[in-house]
């Protein structure tokens, strides 16, 4: 296996990038009731059920290390090494776009949990409008071929038309792109911007002079003129998204409610 992009930048992840509870929400919501859960591009474990057995799959040693628990397979998503049907539900957290093969690697998720996929990801021409770091600071990041994965490609392969918005909480603890749209000054500090690997992989004398112009920008006011709008709101949908699939509600699942399985039925006959 090559060396993972993130042995190189996820030192520090889990100390930046913890599970925030409002986003868990929407991501719990619809693993409830399943009891076997893989988790795909996995890192250091945030957002697993804490109830329930999860098998983690990710191909970093560095993020397999920050870990609390266990069991993990050391692989990537376009290649599981995982019997078909193995799960009741397979989870992907923002990690579809580092993927060199995405829509093989969603084809490996319904593989191995064909009654439900949940993936998290982004409407990209959405988020590009709305996340003022990018359009306005290091629009380079868009220009990244892992942002030309968004939610129409990932909910093509998984035949979902259950798309969720997950907006972002104004304190959100979980420091991924946009996590700091109500607190600017957080993207000057670097061990911030390393844990957001957009960051990560650009040239770091241009992250340089973008930051020189936020830090201008919020010392004169401008930032605050620009964005004043953001200020008065405590969350805001800057196009990330949660694609709900699967081809059968909970059918062995004794905890889910009927209600539930009728819900899913439904979504999946579209
Ligand atoms: C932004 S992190 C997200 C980690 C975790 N899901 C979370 O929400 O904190 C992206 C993860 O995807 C992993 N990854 C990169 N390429 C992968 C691949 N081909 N298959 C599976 N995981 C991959 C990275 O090593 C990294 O841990």
């Amino acid at each position: 296996m090559e060396a993972p992009v993130y042995d190189a930048i996820g030192r520090g992840y889990a100390r930046h990038r913890m599970p925030d509870p409002r986003i868990a929400a929407h991501i719990e919501a619809p693993l409830a009731g399943a009891r076997r859960i893989v988790n795909v591009g996995a890192g250091a474990g945030s957002y697993e059920p804490a109830d329930r057995p999860v098998v983690a799959v990710e191909p970093s040693r560095t993020m397999i290390r920050q870990r609390e628990r266990g069991p993990v397979v050391q692989a990537v998503a376009e290649r599981l090494p995982l019997r078909d049907a193995a799960f009741d539900a397979a989870l992907a957290v923002l990690t579809v776009h580092h993927w060199s093969d995405p829509e093989g690697g969603l084809a490996e998720l319904r593989r191995v949990a064909p009654a439900r996929q949940v993936v998290l990801t982004w409407d990209a021409p959405v988020f590009h409008r709305r996340c003022w770091i990018l359009r306005d600071y290091v629009p380079e990041i868009a220009e990244q071929a892992s942002e030309s994965v968004d939610v129409s490609l990932v909910a093509g392969a998984l035949g979902s038309d259950d798309v969720r918005p997950v907006p972002v909480p104004h304190d959100c603890r979980d420091g991924f792109l946009a996590a700091y749209w109500r607190r600017p000054t957080a993207y000057l500090d670097p061990s911030v911007r390393g844990a957001i690997s957009g960051f990560a992989k650009l040239d770091p004398e241009r992250v340089e002079r973008a930051m020189a112009r936020l830090a201008a920008d919020l010392d004169s006011g401008a930032w605050e003129r620009r964005n004043r709008e953001l200020l008065e709101v405590d969350e805001f949908d800057f196009g990330y998204r949660l694609v709900v699939a699967g081809e059968s509600p909970w059918e062995a699942d004794p905890r889910g409610s009927a209600d539930d399985a009728r819900d899913s039925a439904k979504r999946n006959r579209g």
